[in-house]
């Protein structure tokens, strides 16, 4: 299991090569160029696994009402590009994902086109809930398993007693630790959500480290076990310095077998 703790996972020494630009600068270089590509266009347009999505963005969400997750976020395309890499590895795939904090819906029309046997429910705050539509429609009509994703209302730590009774193989959160998202609700989402054969897969970027070491306190606490994705796992072009990608396994049932009953004797 990787340490998580260093949150950021340490690339190597890299050397000027000729010309004086180190492999590490032509790095930040190619990431620069899609990450301000994603920027405040009225679409993001994304090629995933031989399909085109295209979300249908709101800028200035954060001042109008709609909050964070009108736009695409750099997490989405990691996540969605690590997804379309390692498609073949993940066996027995999920037979149900859902997303939290799901903002305009990509990650989760990315899970239902790679997934095509999955049951995909995406959940938010009730603001963005058309924009979801909206992207659902606007991409089923070419790509049919997006129009049979599930969109439902959930603030984080709120109780959904049909979520809560599935057994969820996984859960997939994007860009949902930062500094102005109260981790601790989303925690209790994430307990209350996963089973012990429940995996959960978050992508995070380092923005705020106080913040970002809470959230993973309060997983320890809730004995969540962690594994971070390898950099070399990530796709080339579609990863970035400071955003990594994390497998977070809920604690195992404990069998009353091993629980010792003291009142008995
Ligand atoms: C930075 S955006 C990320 C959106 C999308 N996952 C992405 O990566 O593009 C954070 C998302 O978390 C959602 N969020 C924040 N607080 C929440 C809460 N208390 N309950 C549910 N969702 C919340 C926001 O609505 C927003 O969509």
């Amino acid at each position: 299991m990787a340490d998580q703790e260093q949150h950021q996972q340490q690339q190597p020494q890299e050397k000027n090569g000729r010309g004086g630009v180190s492999e590490r600068a032509r790095r930040i270089q190619r990431q620069l160029q899609w990450r301000r590509a994603r920027g405040a266009d009225r679409a993001f347009a994304l090629d995933v696994g031989g399909h085109q999505l295209e979300a249908i963005q709101i800028t200035g969400g954060e001042t109008s009402g709609l909050g964070t997750g009108a736009i695409v976020w750099d997490c989405a395309v990691v996540l969605s590009k690590y997804l379309e890499k390692n498609l073949k590895s993940f066996q027995p795939p999920p037979a149900s994902i859902v997303e939290l904090g799901s903002g305009n819906g990509l990650l989760g029309m990315v899970c239902a086109l790679f997934f095509d046997q999955a049951k995909v429910v995406v959940t938010e705050q009730a603001p963005l809930l058309p924009l979801i539509h909206q992207n659902l429609e606007h991409n089923g009509t070419n790509n049919p398993r997006v129009a049979d994703v599930e969109v439902v209302e959930l603030n984080w730590g709120d109780r959904n007693e049909q979520l809560e009774a599935d057994t969820i193989s996984w859960i997939v959160v994007s860009d949902c630790v930062f500094n102005n998202a109260p981790y601790d609700l989303l925690v209790d989402s994430l307990v209350l959500l996963a089973k012990p054969e429940t995996k959960i897969l978050i992508s995070i970027e380092h923005r705020n480290h106080k913040h970002e070491d809470l959230f993973w306190q309060a997983m320890k606490e809730k004995n969540f076990g962690v594994e971070t994705v390898s950099r070399e796992d990530l796709d080339e072009d579609f990863s970035a310095d400071d955003i990594d990608v994390y497998f977070l396994s809920p604690p195992p049932l404990v069998p009353l077998a091993a629980v010792p009953i003291t009142t008995l004797a």
